[in-house]
């Protein structure tokens, strides 16, 4: 038998309404629908080789083995694509990013989407893009959203056939920008997986979910009518209830530095001003800029006079997670 092989390169996506816990954790069921956009600068690319030598997975991320912790989630998920495909074979797995790990851009989405994407092609699962969303959602919630292209819903449902990811507008819909100001490298101190499972006890979670509940159709509505503003004051709002609950669970959560607050204040000042910009961020200190594409280049350059910002990496609506020709290994 020989070995199988395929690769698939996948953009993050940014949240304008959040995934921010879960109603059931194994199977990775949100506590809300959520509405994001691909980044079409923030991308991972993922080589699996099914290889009938291997007696292991094997795990390679920018060139280095990675903990025990992540080689367990990608065979766990990769079990799932194995129980599909009905085979044994064991896998290599080699992943690049185009941007710093665990550091508040999605790493997991776009590792995760293309893990899925390239595995099944790998042993020929030809599987429809809503149970693909299915599937990468067993691995990260998120990664759902970075299986179709553009603008994309996750439904938040109660049974795992029903909580699916589909585009709700293609990428060249609104010429959107997300200019991602780099604050933080460095992992993050709590991840997105552990932070879902510490919503409960905030004494805000009811009221964030049902100002998410309310935020989802201004968000979808502004969304479509390219309304930036109305779409950015819901945007940046739901960013600072997800920050809300996470530093009110228990143990307390807090993402942000200095430098995310040093970027909130300027953008708001910048905004009174007539630069029309608002903010969003994940589970990390790095600050997600929302503009539209005219204000782009002005907006890159002030972020850029900003102390403690790194780099300014500029995103546009991304295509859906796609097999490639060039593989890693
Ligand atoms: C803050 O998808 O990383 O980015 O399902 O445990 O892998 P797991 O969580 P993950 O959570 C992402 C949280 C977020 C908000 C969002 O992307 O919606």
């Amino acid at each position: 038998m020989t070995e199988r092989k395929a690769t698939a390169l996948s953009c993050a996506n940014i949240a304008f309404i959040k995934y921010w816990g879960r109603k059931d954790h194994d199977w990775r069921l949100p506590l809300n629908t959520s509405i994001s956009m691909n980044l079409d600068n923030a991308t991972t690319t993922t080589t699996v080789i099914f290889d009938p030598t291997l007696k292991a997975d094997q795990l390679l991320i920018e060139d280095t083995e990675t903990t025990p912790k992540a080689a367990l989630r990608v065979t766990e998920h990769l079990n799932r694509i194995r129980k599909l495909a009905d085979t044994y074979l064991w896998a290599r797995v080699v992943s690049r990013n185009s941007f710093p790990m665990g550091a508040g851009i999605a790493s997991s989405a776009s590792a995760f989407a293309a893990l899925t994407v390239a595995a099944c092609a790998a042993l020929d699962l030809d599987l429809p893009e809503r149970e693909l969303t299915i599937l990468a959602r067993l691995g990260s919630g998120s990664a759902c959203r970075s299986i179709p292209a553009g603008f994309v819903e996750w439904h938040a449902a109660d049974t795992s056939e029903e909580s699916f990811a589909e585009q709700i507008a293609p990428p060249d819909h609104w010429d959107l920008c997300d200019l991602i100001a780099i604050v933080q490298t460095e992992h993050k101190v709590v991840d997105s997986s552990k932070g879902h499972e510490l919503v409960d006890p905030s004494p805000f979670a009811a009221a964030r979910l049902a100002a998410a509940t309310r935020g989802l159709s201004v968000i979808r509505k502004a969304l479509m009518a390219r309304d930036f503003v109305a779409f950015g004051e819901e945007v940046e709002q739901e960013a600072i209830r997800m920050h809300a609950v996470a530093m009110t669970s228990q143990p307390s959560v807090l993402y942000w530095s200095p430098e995310t607050v040093r970027i909130l204040q300027a953008v708001r000042t910048w905004r009174a001003a007539g630069l029309p910009a608002y903010c969003t961020i994940d589970a990390g200190a790095n600050v997600h800029v929302l503009c539209e594409s005219e204000h782009a280049p002005t907006l890159k350059r002030q972020l850029h006079t900003l102390y403690g910002v790194r780099d300014v990496i500029l995103n546009r609506p991304g295509p859906a997670t796609r097999l490639i020709d060039e593989h890693l290994a």
